[in-house]
């Protein structure tokens, strides 16, 4: 992994035009609010640090997904349901009161567009320490291709890059890759934000762990999402707590019954083999919570792992299976924990959750949630600010673990 030594402090951008890459992808609630605003919040010392440089700041950033294979109206649709104006009514809130005492005030100011001559008047018209906020960047249909002429465009607007979209560096994207790519041949600075410095340092620690035990809890709902961190887990941790739906994969693989919890046909036979080659190091629940019925469970109980009934679904951990993984916990030096024991969504299948977050804040070990669902359970059962560090990305803090500290997003950034 590079040495992350050099970040804004030493960015000489008074009076440039910085573009700045934020991760503003934010969860909504089904009434349109915003769910989780720890995104916004987090990239906010990146953008006051450049306020306080005095540097004419654009932000940019996706949001949603929208897939370009659809009909022209389902595309429209889809651009709809992901404008970032909603972010940026957030940010507008949320950026002046957070600005320490003393500091030049500043403007907050949206462009509804990604490109072309609106874009490159919003950007003209910024005065030193103003932010522009740009409309989501997959409104081009260029920015996942990593599409050069894009990247042409929007960094011929700029004299200076930020990468501060942690959740985002697994992306080789015109914003993430093509426009610092740029920069750096034409020797303008691009530089790592304060976000994404203390992700790559705090995740660095479960990619070259300097203490054990360390002990890595998976949860989540499929192997196959999560095999490539399996395989680099297992050369670098001690144990592997497999906990969530992916459970019944490796139960069913090794010849138990799994009633009708979720299970892939397609990876049992890499399931079985990777718990042998583990020889003890993956641990698997010994009981389970099962339900009849998933959406309207009536009938719940607890039964040993190796035998879920006809008919009954895996939805949590067990008591069993919670005390047996937080003795592992509670021993451990380093914790990294991604994905969800059980149905934490529903009340009486979080107990599992619960006690994995329990035993991470009572144990002394460096504990990192990798993002996603598990930082969502920990925020809302309150135990997020008792972890040593909560990722903001889900997909991104796998990939730095299964890429041996190595992200595009951040890889292409030359000043570190
Ligand atoms: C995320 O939420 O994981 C990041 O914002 C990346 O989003 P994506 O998977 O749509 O690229």
């Amino acid at each position: 992994m590079k040495n992350h030594v050099k970040n804004l402090q030493t960015f000489a951008v008074k009076g440039k035009t910085v573009f700045v890459r934020v991760d503003f992808n934010v969860p909504f609630a089904k009434d349109g609010s915003i769910s989780d605003d720890n995104r916004i919040v987090q990239a906010l010392p990146t953008i006051i640090e450049l306020i306080r440089k005095q540097a004419r700041i654009v932000l940019f950033s996706h949001l949603g997904k929208i897939d370009y294979k659809k009909t022209p109206e389902e595309i429209e649709k889809a651009k709809a349901k992901n404008d970032m104006h909603k972010v940026y009514l957030r940010l507008k809130e949320l950026l002046p009161s957070a600005l320490p005492a003393g500091y030049p005030e500043t403007e907050v100011k949206f462009v509804n567009a990604t490109r072309g001559e609106e874009l490159k008047n919003a950007v003209e018209e910024l005065k030193n320490g103003e932010v522009l906020l740009m409309q989501n960047t997959r409104y081009e249909k260029g920015e996942s291709k990593n599409d050069p002429e894009l990247s042409r465009e929007w960094a011929e607007l700029a004299d200076a890059y930020v990468m501060d979209a942690f959740g985002s560096a697994h992306r080789a994207h015109a914003s993430t890759y093509g426009v610092p790519e740029i920069l750096n041949a034409e020797n303008k600075p691009t530089a790592i934000g304060y976000l994404v410095a203390k992700e790559v340092e705090s995740l660095g620690v479960c990619v070259n762990p300097d203490k054990h035990p360390y002990i890595a809890v998976l949860g989540g709902f499929k192997v196959s999402d999560k095999i490539k961190v399996i395989e680099s887990l297992l050369k670098k941790c001690d144990k592997i707590l497999i906990c969530g739906a992916m459970a019944y994969t490796f139960l069913r693989a090794l010849g138990h019954k799994t009633g009708i919890s979720p299970v892939e046909e397609d990876q049992l036979d890499y399931a079985k083999r990777t718990y042998e080659e583990a020889a003890g190091k993956i641990l698997l629940p010994v009981d389970c919570v099962i339900a009849d019925s998933f959406d309207n469970p009536t009938d719940i109980k607890v039964v040993h792992s190796q035998e879920i009934p006809d008919g009954y679904e895996g939805m949590d951990i067990g008591p069993d299976t919670c005390k047996l993984y937080a003795d592992e916990i509670l021993k451990a030096k380093i914790v990294f924990w991604n994905g969800p024991c059980g149905v934490f969504e529903k009340e009486q299948f979080q107990t599992g959750t619960k006690a994995v977050m329990e035993a991470c804040t009572q144990s002394e070990a460096f504990t990192v949630i990798g993002g996603g669902d598990s930082a969502a359970a920990a925020k809302e059962f309150n135990y997020a600010d008792k972890f040593s560090h909560v990722s903001t990305g889900g997909g991104a803090s796998l990939e730095l673990i299964e890429n041996d500290g190595h992200l595009p997003g951040v890889d292409i950034i030359q000043d570190i």
